[in-house]
């Protein structure tokens, strides 16, 4: 039983290519063998449900289709049902380029698409392989509400009206965040739940206003614990889905490493391609440009390409205008030679810049290396896509490379310009390093978070930290993010009680299920690895939500569109 995928008349031979979720078999219906099926065979067309009773054949000999599984068979029939016809669907399952916005309005037909599907699969075995993991390893799944206050993982939440108390919202959960560390407090000792998430944010290929956690919390461990029992969920979850062996133990990074090296803190490390920083052979620079920079606080940082004769001058003078998108006011760029430098900044350098800057980046003939002078933030951020974009254009990686990374010592906090106050790298409840405590009021901008990020590909897959388990500690923290007692005890009450009633020190993470099964199945947008996804603007073509509700459901709840 199955879809008529594909239906081929050959001169009296009607070839059906039945479908069902294992993949595609050939059905033939012979007028010399079965004259009324092949009769009824006829009324046959895309997607109508076919059930067909016949023999299991061998293809003769020069039509085998070593393309497909059941290449080497077929099954003449001798019986045929048509359980259902179907209408004409609106695509066909072949084509490259279906518009995205028909394939979620007739999202049931596009899920027919056996790539689709596959996704599917392999998000359902990585959830499974997920759930054996920690079931062996003594961990206790436990559900928490979606129906409860908000969180605080710093987006916007979605607010559920309440009917019994008016005026009275529930938000749905950002993260299970606060409910995972009472269980801790409860005694559970090791927590897991593969979980939806709800935030209200800019969407991007990478986000969803709903997305999958897998979400840990253990009590007594330190962060070694943590990142060992982690490898071990990525290792196992490879092995089952993809059949690959991770390399174990994952390489670790400091924050401020990864940004100085990479220029972002989630990244891409399939491929060289490092940041190099020029400032201190540029500070007394004949190039007036950088020597300026340098003197308002800016650095110079390069990066160089191997060998590339690949680029053409429009190439480069193109690459000028990506990085403008982040806010860099120029490329230079410099093709090295034997003796000097094709370059539009050649000539503003002295023999000796050119000859530091080469040894500098250890650059040789052939190579090109690109700079930016600017605040660090635009240079990090310009050279550090930069980096990518090279990278993904010059193919410096194989499609299935496979590059985890562990970031570690964040900043416990950064200063929002914005909000003109101190804010949460991770959450509130991140507990400082032990040794930076003290500098907890004076600056507190160099006091470390015991808080880690898995990077896979450049796509941060994971974060977590090690809380504060004192109330004394949490409450510093929050004053120092400008919380008062009040705010506090009305956002976060109910856990600043229970951390008074014997916490154990405890920390925990949570990875985005959709990013890891995009990584996995290769998957160029989240929504390709979620059944029924949103748009970028958070709506569901296939249902229309969101929708108006009517009067009467808005009396109900006492509310009134503006
Ligand atoms: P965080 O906010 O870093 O941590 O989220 C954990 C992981 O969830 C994924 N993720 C998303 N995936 C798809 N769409 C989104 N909108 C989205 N937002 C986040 C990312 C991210 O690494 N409670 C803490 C974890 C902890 O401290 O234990 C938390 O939620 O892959
Ligand atoms: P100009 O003298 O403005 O033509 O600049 C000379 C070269 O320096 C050009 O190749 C510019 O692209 C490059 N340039 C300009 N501003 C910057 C900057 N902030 N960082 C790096 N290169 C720059």
């Amino acid at each position: 039983m199955g879809w008529a995928h594909r239906r081929r008349d050959h001169g009296g031979v009607i070839f059906i290519d039945l479908r069902d979720r294992t993949g595609i078999v050939q059905v033939v219906f012979n007028p010399e063998t079965g004259k009324d099926v092949h009769t009824e065979a006829h009324k046959i067309r895309s997607e109508f449900v076919l059930a067909v009773k016949g023999v299991v054949r061998k293809r003769p000999a020069g039509m085998e289709n070593p393309a497909l599984k059941t290449g080497e068979i077929e099954v003449l029939v001798s019986d045929l049902e048509i359980l259902n016809e179907s209408k004409t669907p609106p695509f066909s399952f072949d084509e490259e380029d279906i518009s995205e916005n028909i394939r979620l309005k007739y999202r049931y037909l596009d899920l027919r698409r056996p790539a689709i599907q596959q996704n599917l699969f392999l998000r359902s075995k990585l959830a499974a392989a997920t759930r054996n993991y920690f079931n062996d390893n003594g961990f206790i799944e436990v559900e928490t509400p979606f129906l409860t206050k908000s969180t605080p993982e710093g987006a916007r939440d979605y607010l559920v009206p309440s009917r019994i108390s008016k005026g009275m919202f529930y938000a749905l959960p950002q993260s299970p965040q606060l409910f995972k560390q009472l269980l801790m407090i409860s005694g559970f000792d090791r927590y897991y739940q593969i979980v939806k998430c709800f935030r209200d944010e800019d969407l991007r290929a990478d986000r969803q206003p709903e997305f999958t956690q897998i979400d840990v919390e253990m009590s007594f461990i330190t962060e070694n614990d943590i990142i060992n029992i982690m490898e071990g969920l990525m290792a196992e979850i490879f092995r089952h889905c993809l059949n690959r062996e991770l390399p174990l133990p994952f390489p670790r990074l400091g924050y401020f490493d990864a940004i100085n090296r990479y220029g972002k803190d989630n990244p891409d490390v399939r491929f060289g391609l490092e940041l190099t920083d020029l400032t201190n052979i540029l500070r007394e620079s004949n190039f007036k440009l950088f020597r300026e920079v340098i003197a308002k606080g800016g650095v110079v940082k390069a990066i160089k390409l191997d060998n590339t004769s690949t680029l053409s001058r429009k190439e480069l003078d193109d690459l000028r205008d990506y990085v403008s998108i982040y806010g860099a006011k120029g490329l230079a760029w410099a093709r090295v030679n034997a003796a000097d430098w094709t370059s539009p900044i050649y000539k503003f350098l002295s023999t000796e810049e050119v000859g530091n800057i080469n040894k500098q980046v250890s650059a040789s003939a052939g190579d090109i290396i690109f700079f930016v002078a600017d605040v660090p933030r635009v240079v990090h951020d310009s050279l550090g896509n930069l980096r990518l974009h090279l990278a993904k254009k010059l193919k410096l990686y194989k499609p299935d490379d496979l590059s985890f990374v562990w970031i570690t010592e964040f900043p416990l906090m950064e200063y929002s310009e914005a909000e003109k106050r101190y804010v949460s790298m991770h959450h509130p409840f991140t507990s400082p390093y032990n040794e930076d405590l003290s500098g907890l009021t004076t600056s507190p901008d160099k006091v470390r978070a015991r808080a880690y990020d898995l990077v896979l590909n450049g796509s941060e897959i994971g974060g977590g930290s090690i809380r504060i388990h004192r109330k004394d500690i949490q409450n510093q923290v929050f004053s120092v993010l400008g919380l008062s007692d009040e705010e506090a005890r009305s956002k976060f009450g109910f856990l600043l009680d229970a951390l008074e009633y014997g916490a154990p020190p405890h920390g925990g993470i949570a990875f985005g299920l959709d990013r890891l099964t995009m990584i996995m199945t290769g998957a160029e947008s989240i929504r390709d690895v979620i059944a029924f996804p949103k748009t970028q603007k958070a709506a569901c073509l296939l249902s229309d939500a969101p929708s108006k509700v009517s009067i009467e459901q808005l009396m109900e709840l006492s509310l009134k569109i503006v």
